[in-house]
């Protein structure tokens, strides 16, 4: 696995920024995970677009330009040798001495890591389908922005896993978002693909943006409204998507099953038509 720290590359191990970085200090950072498939990258404009978008809310400065970073990427992948893997990018406000307040004139952070990962792991699951549990959202009022503040979706995951789950499912005044590092779909009794609209309560997913594209191009009904938890657990199918799971069936949620507690035949259409995609 091989990393880029502003202007170095290098093996991972070696790669460091440091301790006064804000990212570090304050989370005052961003990130972006891309999806690298037969090496090329999977949605960069999309990826890129959400970056910078994320930075003009931050007011974090100085990022090298759209051709200079996907030359970095471009190198990196080639570096790693691996053809299927995830890139991650990592943008800080920069190091300086601690102090909440923005300090003057210090350049971003910028971190680029490449590590295998195959997709191709995530099949089974397509087939089985995963579990999930619900939990209270206890994120900031921002879930739109990528930051790697990600303590409140990092304790959910971890009692996720604790309960032999893959994944948390957040509920705010009842209505459900999205799950920890997922965006959340469900088939509603009349076959309709429904998920949260965009919104500061949810992450604009690039895989969510690419399966609805999917659905529409397939003639399905697709609705964007917030849905409740109990709607959720009343569905006949609730699905999952990120970059690192093109489409991941739910087929237990809180411990009850979800539909026929095997993948609904609406998810396993969408899933077919997003593997096609990307192989
Ligand atoms: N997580 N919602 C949240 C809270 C996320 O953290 C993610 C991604 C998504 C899906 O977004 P996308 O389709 O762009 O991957 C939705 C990444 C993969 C992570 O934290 O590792």
């Amino acid at each position: 696995a091989v990393a880029y720290v502003n202007g170095r590359y290098g093996p991972i191990a070696e790669a460091a920024v440091s301790i006064e970085d804000r990212g570090f200090q304050f989370a005052d950072s961003l990130y972006e995970v891309v999806a690298v498939m037969n090496g090329r990258f999977l949605d960069w404009d999309k990826h890129l677009w959400r970056l910078k978008r994320g930075l003009a809310a931050l007011f974090i400065e100085g990022l090298p330009s759209d051709a200079a970073l996907a030359a970095i990427a471009r190198r990196l992948v080639s570096l790693s040798r691996y053809s299927d893997g995830l890139l991650y990018i990592q943008v800080s406000r920069g190091a300086a001495k601690r102090d909440h307040g923005f300090p003057a004139d210090i350049p971003a952070t910028l971190v680029m890591t490449v590590r295998r990962f195959n997709f191709r792991q995530r099949l089974p699951q397509l087939e089985t389908g995963v579990s999930a549990i619900s939990l209270p959202d206890q994120r900031w009022a921002r879930c739109d922005i990528k930051t790697t503040g990600l303590l409140p979706a990092v304790l959910a995951k971890q009692e996720a896993r604790a309960a032999n789950a893959f994944e948390a499912l957040f509920e705010k005044d009842g209505i459900v978002t999205e799950g920890s590092s997922t965006n959340l779909y469900m088939v509603a009794a009349d076959g309709r693909i429904v998920t949260h609209p965009l919104s500061a309560s949810i992450l604009p997913g690039i895989a969510r943006d690419t399966l609805l594209g999917l659905a529409q191009d397939a003639q399905m009904q697709v609705e964007e409204r917030p849905f409740t938890l109990e709607e959720a657990r009343a569905a006949p199918e609730l699905f999952l998507t990120s970059t690192t799971a093109p489409i991941l069936p739910i087929v237990q949620l809180d411990g009850a099953a979800v539909g026929g507690g095997a993948p609904g035949p609406v998810t396993r259409r969408l899933g077919a038509l997003a593997w096609a995609e990307i192989q």
